[in-house]
């Protein structure tokens, strides 16, 4: 099938290459032609694994293209996709101007029918703002062309996007055109194989979905984020709370780990955006609103516990911290809401000085902390702890998980380490003579 991609972050580009990857001819479309002419050449502008390779082959074996010109990437294109940016807005909401940019240059570049699908995640309502906007600007050249608006939200996880994509739980469809949602299965059906993966439902369900399932996920984690603070106070562990609660079909094991709050480009935003669009229409959705608010406060955990430990030692002021993580979680180089930024800040705003490793988010916090003179972010695990009071890990990536503890031992000034994730056995750090803090378990005395 001719499909056009508009946008290629991480989901387009995903999306893209794993459609090509089925014989599917692909053209993407980016306003910015440095990365156009980069992805031309193969060079990918985010991180993902995997994605590169698929993205070189594909472009090599002819199913790829690149453009800057969306008249162009639409012309032999059946289906549209919009997989442009929706960041939040100062107050909440979503910023759509990318979606509606995208929708008036659909409509005025179109020549004959097309199934434009949004796969931005977008609010409530936004497909019928699409199809207005598309018969505005083809009202405008006075022409009359047929086309449908599909909702199509993804639920791919950064880092392991490329599995979600061939193996999805499901693939959500959002039309009430019943030829549309045949042409949809078919493009669907290599990936979404057996029937019951392709679920199909009204266009407003499936915008509504996309955000019920990221803020359900996101309560699972402010839940078990509030357990894990009740633990420590009431010296109970919060490994074996969940193990104990885990066990019950009805809550599962998964998305229950707790930590300093979860961050990236959806969970935070998407919470957001549906408390704001509940409140546009009069409702207040305490539920949510109390979600977030765990999340903001949870983000401090780890540093109130630093400054708590330096308190009587002399305070953090002029001590340096040994930081380890800096994406937002394992396997990306995506900073966005990253808790380990409110570390930092809150951390060098009393004047700790910070020594920052990350395997592949270092450029990413350089260019947003260009300004901190107490940041330094290092290229090698270890170098981070040169100099370093104290050792805080707060990104889950493999190779923090069985480090060189006697190594850090001798280069640390105090052998204590701060895991905001939980990756190392208390006992295990008892035996090694750390004085070890963690989420969700009494601190040391
Ligand atoms: C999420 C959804 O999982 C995905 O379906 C949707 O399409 C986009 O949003 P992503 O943001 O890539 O994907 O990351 P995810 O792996 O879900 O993690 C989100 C945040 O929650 C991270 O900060 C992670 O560290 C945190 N988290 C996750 C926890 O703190 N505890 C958990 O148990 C799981």
């Amino acid at each position: 099938m001719n499909l056009c991609i508009v946008g290629t972050g991480y989901v387009g580009l995903v999306s893209a290459a794993c459609f090509a990857e089925m014989g599917n001819d692909v053209c993407c479309v980016d306003i910015n032609p440095s990365i156009v002419e980069n992805l031309r050449q193969g060079i990918i502008h985010i991180y993902e694994p995997g994605l590169e390779e698929l993205v070189r082959r594909n472009t090599s074996e002819g199913r790829l293209k690149f453009t800057t010109n969306i008249a162009e990437g639409m012309e032999n294109a059946l289906f549209v996709f919009i997989t442009v940016g929706t960041p939040p807005k100062e107050d909440g909401s979503c910023d759509l101007s990318y979606v509606y940019q995208v929708a008036r240059d659909i409509g005025a570049g179109m020549r004959d029918y097309k199934i434009i699908v949004d796969k931005s995640t977008v609010p409530v309502g936004t497909a019928d703002k699409v199809r207005a906007l598309v018969n505005e600007e083809l009202g405008n050249r006075g022409e009359h062309i047929e086309f449908d608006v599909v909702s199509n939200p993804e639920f791919l996880k950064e880092g392991d996007a490329i599995n979600d994509f061939f193996k999805p739980d499901r693939v959500v469809v959002g039309t009430d055109n019943v030829r549309t949602a045949e042409l949809l299965k078919a493009l669907y059906a290599p990936y979404a194989r057996s029937r019951d993966k392709l679920i199909v439902m009204g266009v407003r369900s499936a915008e509504m979905t996309k955000y019920a399932a990221n803020c359900m996920l996101a309560t699972k984690i402010s839940f078990i984020n509030e357990i894990a603070n009740v633990c420590e106070l009431v010296g109970a562990d919060v490994r074996e709370v969940r193990v104990g609660i885990g066990s019950d079909h009805r809550i599962g094991y998964q998305f229950i780990y707790p930590g300093i709050g979860y961050g990236g480009s959806c969970f935070p935003k998407d919470v957001k955006a549906l408390i704001d669009t509940a409140r546009q229409y009069g409702y207040e959705p305490g539920v949510l609103a109390s979600v977030d608010d765990a999340n903001a406060r949870q983000k401090h955990v780890l540093s109130r516990k630093i400054e708590e430990y330096f308190a009587v030692r002399g305070g953090v002021a002029g001590k340096t911290l040994a930081l380890w993580g800096l994406a937002f979680k394992a396997n990306t180089d995506d900073v966005r809401d990253a808790s380990a930024f409110e570390m930092i800040r809150d951390l060098t705003d009393k004047g700790m000085k910070i020594r920052a490793f990350d395997p592949v988010a270092g450029p990413n916090t350089q260019r947003h902390f260009a300004e901190n003179d107490l940041l330094a972010v290092v290229d090698e695990q270890y170098a981070a702890l040169d100099g370093a009071d104290a050792l805080a890990v707060v990104t889950e990536w493999n190779q923090f998980r069985n480090p060189d503890f006697p190594r850090i031992e001798k280069a640390l000034a105090e052998p204590v380490v701060f895991d905001g994730r939980n990756l190392y056995s208390p006992e295990l750090m008892a035996a090694l003579n750390f004085v070890y803090y963690c989420i969700g378990r009494p601190d040391p005395k």
